[in-house]
């Protein structure tokens, strides 16, 4: 573990611990502010994410600076990362070994940025933070406080362009994340 930014971001700079190595564009670290409240935790980077190395760029990225608006949420104030920061090639979930060799980083990421609210966006955030028991369907929306981190499990972005009913189920999910945020004022 590092206890500053710098090292930790060269430490990842030529990683090859896992296949996605072979075939990535960039790194997707990770981007936003710091020192947090919130930080957002999705899965993996796309296309557009391998290609800018930014997290949530492309489609499904726009649709959730969308939601951030209706709600409030300025993405410059919260913290955005992923599950692995390099792209499984054709958007196939991450594998095992891959998430394996990955987790210390976002466990890093986590130390540093001391979010009091974790958003993790979609069943792979959910199941490999909270544990595979946990199922997107019955989670979202529903708080899980862990080590004085309190959890919102919801949709992922990419599932609201699949079913558009789901956006309400976002939209509710990101408003009880913004009103606990200001508990933490
Ligand atoms: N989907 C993700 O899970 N993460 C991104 O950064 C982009 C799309």
């Amino acid at each position: 573990m590092y206890n500053n930014w710098e090292d930790l971001e060269k430490s990842i700079e030529k990683c090859k611990k896992c296949k996605l190595c072979t075939t990535r564009q960039n790194i997707v670290f990770g981007e936003g502010n710091r020192n947090a409240k919130i930080m957002f935790i999705g899965e993996g980077p796309g296309a557009d994410e391998d290609k800018f190395a930014k997290p949530f760029v492309g489609r499904a990225g726009k649709l959730m600076d969308m939601a951030f608006e209706a709600v409030g949420i300025n993405r410059q104030e919260v913290y955005i990362a992923n599950i692995v920061k390099c792209r499984p090639p054709g958007n196939r979930d991450p594998h095992e070994d891959e998430v394996l060799a990955c987790m210390d980083y976002l466990r890093n990421q986590v130390i540093l940025v001391k979010p009091k609210i974790i958003v993790l966006l979609g069943r792979i955030a959910l199941q490999n933070i909270l544990g595979k028991e946990y199922r997107i369907t019955a989670s979202r929306g529903i708080w899980v406080e862990k080590k004085e981190i309190m959890y919102m499990p919801t949709w992922h972005p990419a599932a609201l362009l699949r079913d558009e009913t789901k956006k309400i189920d976002f939209i509710k999910d990101l408003i009880l994340v913004d009103k606990k945020s200001q508990e933490f004022e």
